[in-house]
């Protein structure tokens, strides 16, 4: 439930946010719904994520990584179960783009199995297999799908949308 009257806040994370950003993520880790970050890795990669505020609770998160050349990848989006359907998700990612956008992004792209919050927001998807093969894409495949157990049989829906 939404503690405070006010819409959360979305702001970039602090090093405060790192144990609320791991218990964001790791109920859907276990649903595989996300990939699994170590603190560590939320710390290494601190300056990707944004968070979602309630008074003084962590109730989203997300991670905007840049793979150079423009292209950038949406990750790491988890809402509070308490929290959904409020549009923070839809928030979160906007934020994401908008990001992207002030880091002169040109593409952004997510993998996921929530592919309509992702398409009002005009993305669009590629099939799977097209992407697995598209070479724009083979840091992100060689960095994560490579090491999925799902990889051959990735049930992941591919979005893209571009920024300019
Ligand atoms: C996916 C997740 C981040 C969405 O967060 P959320 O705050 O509930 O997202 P929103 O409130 O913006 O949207 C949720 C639902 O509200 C409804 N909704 C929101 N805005 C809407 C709009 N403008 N028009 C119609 N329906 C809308 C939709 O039913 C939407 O579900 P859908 O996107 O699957 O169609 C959250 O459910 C979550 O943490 N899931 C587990 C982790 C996960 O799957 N992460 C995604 C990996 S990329």
């Amino acid at each position: 439930m939404l503690e405070s009257k006010q819409t959360p806040l979305i702001s970039a994370a602090k090093a405060d946010d790192i144990d609320g950003i791991e218990s964001l993520l790791a109920p859907n880790v276990k649903k595989q719904l996300v990939l699994a970050r170590s603190k560590e890795d939320i710390l290494s990669h601190l300056a990707n994520f944004l968070v979602a505020r309630d008074g003084g609770r962590l109730i989203g998160c997300a991670a905007l990584r840049g793979f150079g050349e423009g292209l950038y990848e949406i990750r790491s989006l988890a809402v509070a179960e308490d929290c959904s359907g409020r549009g923070i998700g839809t928030r979160l990612v906007e934020a994401c783009l908008e990001k992207a956008v002030g880091q002169d992004g040109n593409l952004v792209f997510t993998l996921t199995l929530r592919p309509n919050l992702f398409r009002r927001l005009g993305f669009t998807e590629v099939p799977i297999k097209t992407f697995h093969r598209d070479d724009k894409f083979r840091e992100k495949i060689w960095a994560d799908c490579r090491q999925c157990p799902k990889f051959d049989a990735c049930n992941e829906i591919a979005l893209v949308k571009k920024l300019k």
